[in-house]
């Protein structure tokens, strides 16, 4: 990347992202400023990535040719609707805060500001993020295609329209917490069969790993995949006709349908 990046917001997202860049080479340390609230986390990053860091916003989006906000959604737009001035139309500004729309960051930003939208999920801290990169008003594929550069190298990356959002938040945003919950049951169930917790947790974290990487290398369908699994009178047949009696397949649907109702409801309230 050329230029210069400001991280504004530099917490375990802002970090993630930045290791994610310094690793691959893409930006020098020297090209960084990243900012924080408190003094003690400036001097942490400064020594941990020899960057540059800073409590000064507006010294840092000024600086910057590229924009990177990785604030708290509660706080993001009361920090940078007061330093509307120093963001530039010939910067890229790029949002991670979950919920706030490029709406509303234009909003507290008037000019023709290229923001790019970005909703992204916790494995972004093991370089696994599944991340969905949308366009403000005034980007252009330019700003997309930097936005979706950099992303990549913390995980996946795809472009989807801003209305298909709220979904994305209710799937990918919030999906490692339905799987965490199920690892957590699962390792439960071990115990329960007499089985001590740390085994059962190697277990079952291991068979998740390897179950996601079948999925995600050999690109066939779950069901596929399930189906190899399951022999005629065997043991998986007898454990999903359980789950199948506990509606545990409904219960998804229903679970992710509420989750982008709540993720609607408080962008209403935003
Ligand atoms: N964590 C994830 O995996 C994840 C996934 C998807 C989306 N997101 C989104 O990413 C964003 C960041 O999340 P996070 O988990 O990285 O939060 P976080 O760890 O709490 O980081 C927020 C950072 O913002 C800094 N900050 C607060 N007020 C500031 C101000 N006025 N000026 C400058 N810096 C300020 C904090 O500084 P101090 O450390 O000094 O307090 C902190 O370093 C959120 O909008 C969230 O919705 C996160």
């Amino acid at each position: 990347m050329k230029g210069t990046l400001a991280i504004i917001g530099t917490g375990r997202i802002g970090e993630a992202l930045l290791r994610g860049l310094l690793q691959a080479g893409t930006i020098g340390p020297e090209q960084v400023i990243c900012t924080a609230r408190r003094e003690e986390r400036c001097v942490e990053l400064e020594r941990a990535h020899a960057v540059k860091a800073t409590t000064d916003n507006r010294a840092a989006i000024e600086a910057a040719d590229v924009v990177f906000l990785a604030l708290k959604p509660q706080v993001l737009l009361e920090v940078i609707a007061p330093l509307a001035g120093a963001f530039r139309p010939d910067q890229t500004v790029i949002s991670v805060a979950a919920g706030t729309t490029t709406a509303a960051i234009q909003d507290a930003i008037p000019g023709e500001v290229p923001v790019v939208r970005v909703m992204t999920n916790t494995p972004v801290q093991v370089d696994e993020a599944m991340s969905v990169v949308c366009a403000g008003t005034h980007a252009a594929e330019s700003d997309l295609a930097l936005a979706e550069d950099m992303m990549a190298h913390v995980g996946q990356v795809i472009r989807l329209p801003e209305t298909h959002l709220d979904a994305v938040t209710a799937l990918s945003g919030s999906g490692p917490a339905y799987f965490f919950l199920l690892a957590e049951a699962m390792i439960d169930a071990g115990i329960l069969l007499g089985l001590p917790r740390e085994v059962s947790s190697q277990l079952i974290v291991q068979t998740m790993v390897g179950s996601a990487k079948m999925l995600r290398d050999t690109g066939s369908h779950p069901v596929e995949l399930r189906e190899m699994v399951t022999s005629p009178g065997g043991t998986t047949i007898s454990a999903i006709r359980e789950l199948e009696r506990a509606k545990v397949r409904a219960a998804f649907l229903d679970a992710i349908e509420a989750a982008k109702h709540r993720g609607e409801e408080l962008a209403r309230r935003a």
